[in-house]
């Protein structure tokens, strides 16, 4: 869930905060001071694992949780084992989408590396996996050779533009007819995607009543609410989650317009707008794409993830915004009816829909905090 800055500013009473902003002067500007480092040093690194690992902590991930640590003892060797104190059990209570952050994060790690001559032959969970729950043991093994003849991946050129563009999109821009065609670079599961009006209209309200059923379900809007990192102090002391940084959210966090109680208070204006931004976004795509596996094992998970970030890696390459929509996709009770819809329409013959997204022209938004790599290695 994520809210549009935009449409929170129109809807909280642009003129509340104008006169707060005037007030609170050098507040107002504050930009955070380490969030977005490791976009600065990415491709630095002592030794080819250092430099890949710089790219793959760029990779997209459900809430932003980076839930990677990685050990690399073992010259030539990344060992990749998930933070369990960083998983989403309410919205994500198999870790699924987790593990396709996992192999996004994998799939851009062998990226890098193919174009610094280093070949990554990766193992997923080389000590085996359970289905239903993410472990101790390690996700995968990631054994680097140098290798002259490997084929730099042409997708790596979008790193430092890809996005998850969560703000409305431009409705008087349709989408050109190749779009999809451009997008469709998946190598494992099966991709899909619609760009016709009528069935875009169609995805539209239905991602907007997951999103609402997201919402007004105690337990998950929670897990989202407790993520939240409102200004610069917080989303630099947790560069992860769900961050409201930039002038707007400095000014409504320093007059307490806008905080996490009163983000829970479903009475509160900051609900509402809040409700409103998200809907703002659904309700402005202009054409959706998704990705259905056969099966739903770790594997398959992870090879969504590589997918995944292949597809978003060209869409940012088109020019075209990209917004995972994954509240159908997610494993709860409350949600049940609408997954079991979105899998008769995606994969009537069985499999998971592992992905399902909004596509369409957005504003430039600014890359999204992240933690930096140090923080991520082992016994560092
Ligand atoms: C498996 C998965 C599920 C995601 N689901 C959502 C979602 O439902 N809504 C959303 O706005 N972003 C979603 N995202 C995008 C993440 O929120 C985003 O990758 C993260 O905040 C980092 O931002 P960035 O992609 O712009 O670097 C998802 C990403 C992944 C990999």
């Amino acid at each position: 869930m994520t809210f549009s800055r935009r449409k929170t500013l129109a809807l909280v009473g642009g003129g509340v905060i104008l006169a707060a902003t005037a007030s609170l002067g050098t507040i107002a500007t504050r930009k955070t001071r380490t969030a977005g480092l490791p976009w600065t040093v990415a491709g630095q690194g002592e030794d080819a694992r250092h430099r890949a690992l710089s790219y793959a902590l760029l990779a997209p991930n459900p809430h932003n949780r980076q839930p990677w640590l990685v050990d690399l003892r073992s010259p030539g060797e990344v060992m990749l084992y998930v933070d369990t104190a960083r998983l989403l059990p309410h919205t994500d209570p198999f870790s699924r989408q987790i593990t396709i952050g996992l192999g996004c994060f994998l799939e851009l790690l062998r990226m890098a590396a193919s174009h610094d001559g280093q070949r990554v032959t990766i193992t997923p969970f080389p000590e085996g996996h359970d289905d239903n729950a993410l472990d101790a043991r390690p996700v995968a093994r990631a054994v680097f050779s140098a290798d002259p003849s490997v084929t730099p991946d042409p997708l790596f050129a979008h790193v430092m533009q890809r996005r998850s563009n969560k703000e409305p999109y431009d409705t008087a821009r349709p989408l050109p007819d190749d779009t999809l065609a451009r997008l469709a670079v998946a190598q494992h599961g099966l991709f899909g995607g619609t760009i016709a009006e009528d069935e875009v209209a169609r995805w539209r309200s239905f991602s907007r009543e997951a999103l609402r059923i997201e919402i007004e379900t105690p337990h998950t809007y929670r897990e989202s609410v407790d993520l939240f990192r409102i200004g610069r102090d917080e989303v630099d002391a947790n560069p992860d989650g769900i961050d409201f940084g930039g002038p707007l959210f400095e000014v409504m966090a320093a007059t307490g317009l806008f905080t996490r109680e009163a983000a829970l208070d479903t009475t509160s204006q900051a609900y509402k707008a809040g409700l409103d931004a998200v809907y703002a976004n659904t309700d402005t795509a202009m054409g959706h794409v998704w990705l259905v596996t056969p099966g739903n094992s770790r594997p398959d998970q992870i090879a969504a993830g590589a997918d995944w970030l292949r597809v978003n890696l060209a869409a940012t390459g088109a020019g075209v915004a990209f917004q995972p929509l994954s509240q159908a996709l997610q494993e709860y009770p409350e949600m049940a009816e609408l997954y079991a819809d979105l899998h008769a329409r995606l994969a009537p013959g069985g499999g998971t829909v592992q992905m399902l997204a909004r596509i369409g022209y957005g504003p430039e938004v600014a890359p999204s905090p992240r933690w930096p790599l140090e923080a991520k290695i082992l016994d560092a």
